[in-house]
């Protein structure tokens, strides 16, 4: 089977180093992809914001599934693209994807099919929203509507952030995503994220994460694209992810085909585990980034496998086996990054890290020649296996610090919630 992956981030080639295990592979692409992904597959230079330049693309290559990566793509309807070529896709339709794409429809899912989320009110104007925050407790939640690459939320907690936040929204900084704004009461507890594959009936839970969304370490600075992960999160117990396929999963999946749109693809659940129990705060229609760079390495299962039942219908019987082993990583990434950062310096050392239990997935990175380098935002995602949070982790800081590049920064704490409980578990034996 030829296959081609759609993307250029740390998660594709995560997907893609995985899917190049696959028995029934015989070639795979990655467009336009990274220094990482020229590893394990051919990579297609190819304007992915142009539907059909990836059908194109394709076709030219005799494609005969295609794996679709990145919300934008899920949002602007490459998968039914796609399959309106009559090239089976792993990717949700735009009419599902909808439930990253639009926090509204999402809430109105919620509502009628009675799964747990934060209480809300949408607003289009400007005056009603903020009169609605002036009587609202803090801290509230400000988000805009559509999908503003994970820069569209504010936890506002004052009336002065509050309000500057409803303003914003409105006064156009997100685009046409902040058209209209959702605003929720604040949740109190500890995140979590959890993924499972539909095929728009039947879905099979894949496994849970946790990721530092901060910059930098102590979760302090601006919110990023995630500058580290591990998998599988303790804190999500065996009855926490009962309560979760039950009250938010089934749910959603029953009624998004009530409704005329089945999901079809990864739905990823972004939790936050209350005292009541686990509540939705975001459903993204894809697989995360970093968590994929944790996901990969622990799955003993043929992914392609996995993706074409989920694309086909097929998944009823299906199951996904895990390696026990915690995994772990770090994203290195250019400094400045979330802000502007520069594009271009010398990576050296990170190509010879790889091992049993080490893997580097690249993410921003380029060749030329014998040269890696920098050319994103996030640029390395350095992935240990371990028995413990605390034994991935030491592995993973370990390669991190053998990498020689003093444009970058990382973070040294990725995991500190569990390496403590870890820790205290020990203390208290
Ligand atoms: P989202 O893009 O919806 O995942 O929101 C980004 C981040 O904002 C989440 O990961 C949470 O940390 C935080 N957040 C969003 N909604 C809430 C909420 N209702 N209560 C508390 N924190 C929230
Ligand atoms: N790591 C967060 C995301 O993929 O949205």
């Amino acid at each position: 089977m030829r296959v081609l992956v759609v993307g250029s981030g740390g998660r594709e080639h995560a997907l893609a180093w995985k899917l190049a295990q696959s028995a029934r592979l015989t070639e795979l692409f990655v467009a336009p992809g990274n220094g990482g992904t020229a590893k394990v597959a051919t990579n297609l230079a190819c304007d992915i914001t142009d539907n059909e330049a990836v059908v194109a693309l394709a076709r030219a290559h005799q494609i005969d599934f295609v794996v679709v990566g990145p919300d934008a793509q899920v949002v602007q309807g490459l998968g039914d693209a796609v399959r309106a070529a009559g090239i089976d896709c792993f990717c949700p339709s735009a009419a599902a994807g909808q439930l990253e794409g639009s926090k509204s429809f999402t809430k109105a899912l919620c509502d009628e099919m009675g799964i747990p989320t934060a209480a809300y009110r949408r607003f289009e104007t400007l005056h009603p929203a903020i009169e609605y925050v002036r009587g609202h407790k803090l801290p509230v939640v400000i988000k805009a509507d559509g999908l503003a690459l994970g820069k569209g939320v504010t936890v506002a907690t004052t009336l002065n952030d509050a309000i500057h936040a409803v303003t914003d929204c409105f006064g156009g900084t997100f685009g046409a995503a902040g058209a209209s704004v959702v605003i929720e009461d604040f949740l109190e507890g500890e995140e979590a994220s959890f993924f499972v594959l539909c095929d728009g009936e039947t879905y099979l839970p894949l496994a849970t994460a946790q990721d530092h969304k901060r910059a930098f370490d102590g979760d302090m600075g601006p919110n990023t694209g995630g500058m580290g992960a591990y998998s599988p999160a303790p804190v999500m117990t065996p009855e926490l992810v009962q309560r979760t396929l039950s009250e938010i999963i089934e749910p959603t999946v029953r009624g998004m085909k009530a409704r005329g749109t089945p999901y079809q693809g990864v739905l990823y659940a972004g939790l936050m585990l209350t005292a009541s129990g686990p509540q939705l705060i975001e459903y993204n229609a894809r697989f995360g980034d970093p968590e994929t760079q944790v996901l990969m390495p622990r799955l003993k299962s043929d992914l392609l496998e996995l993706l074409l039942a989920t694309a086909t219908g097929k998944l009823a019987g299906v199951e996904a086996e895990w390696r026990d082993e915690t995994a772990l990583t770090v994203v290195m990434a250019t400094n400045g990054y979330p802000g502007s950062y520069g594009k271009g310096s010398e990576i050296r050392g990170a190509d010879t890290l790889d091992g049993d239990d080490l893997i580097v997935f690249h993410a921003g990175t380029k060749r030329e020649g014998e040269q890696l380098l920098a050319n994103g935002g996030r640029v390395l995602n350095v992935t240990a296996l371990g028995p413990s949070v605390a034994a991935a982790k030491q592995t993973a800081d370990e390669a991190v610090s053998q990498i020689d590049w003093p444009e970058g920064f990382h973070r040294n704490d990725i995991g500190w919630r569990e390496v403590l409980r870890e820790l205290n578990a020990r203390l208290d034996r």
